[in-house]
């Protein structure tokens, strides 16, 4: 078995841990690729948020939606995932972050490390027992190391008690190959 990139690996723990009927929240919906992922997983039982600030981002992802028919069990919603505790007031089965700046789209809109550590903290307190986020870090970009060094310097230093967490990453691969670091609820 060929090992997974982070985005695959992602998909994979995500499977494990969110089934039918789960609230969940795609907090960089983008192209919709991993709000599309979550609405199959979730199914018409389940529920899923999506945040974006892109309005373009939001309607191409609704049209995807519509095409796929998975538009019932989807919300979509323009607005920073700094704010998700305005939108969000159960409990959620999972979460994932793509950070960094939508393929094909303006690269000077990036995700930032205080915003995206307030939605992390937002999704923490709504994740139900063994419940997890996963966070696909893109960091090649200018501002995307200050935000990398951000997020897993939170992570590191969680209880272990409450919270596994762990990183995935290659560590032999040229340039900057996301990482993954994962926030389970025990
Ligand atoms: C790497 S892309 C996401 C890719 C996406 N998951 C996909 O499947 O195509 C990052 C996205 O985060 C969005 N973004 C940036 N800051 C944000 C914020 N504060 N809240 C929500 N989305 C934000 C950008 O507009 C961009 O679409």
């Amino acid at each position: 078995m060929n090992l997974q990139s982070a985005l695959e690996f992602s998909h994979t723990v995500l499977s494990e841990n969110v089934g039918l009927g789960d609230t969940v929240v795609d907090a960089t919906v983008g192209n919709g690729n991993d709000t599309i992922f979550f609405a199959s997983l979730v199914g018409k039982t389940g529920k899923v948020y999506g945040f974006d600030i892109q309005q373009a981002a939001i309607d191409q992802t609704k049209q995807q939606l519509l095409l796929t028919g998975l538009q019932a069990q989807t919300t979509l919603i323009c607005d920073g995932h700094e704010n998700i505790a305005q939108y969000v007031h159960q409990p959620i089965g999972g979460a994932i972050f793509n950070l960094g700046y939508l393929p094909g789209g303006d690269k000077s809109i990036i995700t930032h490390g205080v915003t995206t550590l307030t939605a992390i903290k937002t999704l923490m307190l709504l994740l139900r027992r063994g419940g997890t986020i996963c966070i696909v870090i893109y960091y090649g970009h200018p501002g995307g190391e200050e935000e990398r060094e951000s997020v897993e310097q939170f992570a590191r230093q969680l209880d272990q008690k409450t919270y596994n967490v762990l990183e995935y990453q290659f560590i032999n691969q040229v340039h900057t190959p996301p990482r993954l670091v994962v926030i389970q609820k025990r």
